[in-house]
């Protein structure tokens, strides 16, 4: 039997650079994700997904939708980005979504007054040194309240009737179509509507590689109940939606909770959970659970002057329900699975050595290609048998041919973007027509016949 074992961290390390720089280079390298723009100097705070990254994005998103929309309380819906300029006054965020700004006056840059102790101080000039230093020695302004919301024009003309914004959450598009998907679904209290989507803010600081972006995606789902029952919702939704991350492997123990102290509570909270991942840079949320109350409808009714009330046809009573709400970060999510998945790994060899392996050791629901076929060499036919296992795959699932170098190679070569599954067409396929599957974790080699190879695969894949 293969073994390996996983470094430490600290092994990783050692003489190189961190293991979070590792993974910004691997993706880059292997076509996660590349610096938006980046022939003309990259745009702070905005990623491109590459070829395997969009497919990991793709399938945490697929996961997602399945999880919380092929249920039989909850609709799915997808709203424009958008929106009339009141859902933002009447929501909140043109009052309040606002970060407190300070600048330095000597070298110009911008910091959240809020996060200045873990900030570099902004000048090349002074490698090393810390924002707050500059801060002690009365370089900052006063602070002053920023507003996150991109604003943008609609039609030709260029005042503030044109003001609209690029949506900053999801979550509005929700509330304003609640009556809407009630009414056409016929769905009665408690139900759920989600959405995944794009949302922009204009942070001040982005850091953290995709953990804070100007552009990213979420992944909300608002929950609607009678007031009495909203705790009750709000523990069944924490609980069902840690399971979600557990569920798709990342490691229990770099998962925790934290609770909003009353004091920190947003405007519209009376109750909020993060869910919490510990990236290498410390923990971060990646998911919010709120109670949010009655507040969103009755605000919308207050602005919009149309009813937001729910009619219950059985007491006959019109009530504002409350919400409760999972508000995922798609981007955060793929950043956290990518982070959890990424080992090193003393290997054996083919040749009966040990080196080191970096694998991603995704769930294979989320890992972008499924199995890569290869034939042991190029030629007695066995890139031609190779190529008719693949074809007959592909309908299936996403797969890889590879035909170049050694086999051992190939094989790092696929641990290294997390394929679940190597299959191998050798000379004693020829024979009996049966295949090599390796198992990226274990590195254990079975032998599969050709005929059931796709049904195996799928049993394993379904697992
Ligand atoms: N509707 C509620 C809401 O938007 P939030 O805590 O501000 O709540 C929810 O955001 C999730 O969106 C966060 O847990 C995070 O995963 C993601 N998110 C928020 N700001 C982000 C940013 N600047 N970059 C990447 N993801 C972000």
């Amino acid at each position: 039997m293969a073994i390996s074992k996983e470094l430490t961290q600290a092994e990783t390390k050692a003489g190189g650079p961190g293991v979070m720089e590792k993974i910004v280079s691997l993706s880059k390298r292997r076509g996660f994700v590349y610096q938006s723009s980046e022939i003309y100097g990259g745009l702070n705070g905005c990623w491109d997904y590459g070829p395997l990254g969009v497919e990991l994005l793709k399938n945490v998103k697929d996961q997602w939708w399945r999880a919380m929309t092929y249920r039989e309380d909850v609709e799915g819906i997808d709203a424009s980005i958008l929106m009339h300029p009141r859902v933002w006054e009447a929501s909140g965020h043109v009052e309040n979504f606002t970060d407190p700004m300070v600048d330095c006056r000597e070298c110009k840059a911008r910091f959240r007054a809020d996060q200045i102790e873990d900030a570099p101080c902004g000048s090349p000039a002074y490698k090393g040194r810390k924002a707050s230093k500059c801060q002690a020695e009365g370089k900052f302004t006063e602070a002053r309240q920023f507003n996150l919301m991109f604003k943008t024009l609609v039609g030709p003309v260029e005042d503030q009737s044109a003001v609209v914004y690029l949506r900053p959450e999801t979550a509005q598009g929700i509330f304003v179509n609640f009556l809407n998907v009630q009414t056409s679904s016929r769905q009665k209290l408690p139900f759920g509507i989600a959405q995944i989507g794009k949302a922009f803010r204009n942070e001040i600081n982005t850091k953290n590689f995709l953990f804070r972006t100007r552009e990213f995606e979420q992944m909300e789902m608002q929950f609607f109940v009678r007031q009495g029952v909203d705790v009750e919702w709000f523990e069944y939704w924490k609980e069902e939606r840690m399971k979600w991350f557990t569920g798709l492997g990342l490691r229990k123990e770099r998962l925790q909770f934290h609770r909003h102290e009353p004091d920190k509570l947003a405007h519209y909270a009376k109750d909020a959970f993060d869910i919490e991942y510990q990236f290498p840079f410390g923990w971060g949320e990646i998911e919010g659970i709120h109670n949010r109350s009655d507040y969103d409808l009755s605000r919308h009714e207050q602005f919009s002057g149309k009813s937001m009330k729910y009619f219950d046809d059985e007491t006959k009573e019109k009530i504002i329900p409350y919400i409760i709400e999972t508000s995922a970060g798609a981007s955060r999510s793929f950043m956290a699975f990518l982070v959890d998945a990424y080992r090193e790994e003393e290997a054996p060899t083919a040749e009966g050595a040990t080196d080191v392996r970096t694998v991603l050791r995704f769930h294979p629901r989320l890992a972008p290609i499924k199995a890569a076929v290869f034939p042991l060499v190029n030629r007695d036919g066995m890139p031609e048998l190779a190529r008719n296992i693949e074809a007959m795959l592909r309908p299936h699932f996403r797969v890889f041919y590879d035909g170049s170098g050694a086999v051992g190679r190939r094989y790092r070569r696929q641990d290294e973007v997390g394929t679940p599954f190597c299959i191998t067409v050798d000379s004693q396929t020829l024979s009996d027509r049966t295949v090599t599957v390796r198992d990226r974790d274990s590195m254990v080699q079975e032998r599969i016949s050709i005929d059931n190879l796709l049904r195996y695969l799928l049993e394993k894949l379904a697992a």
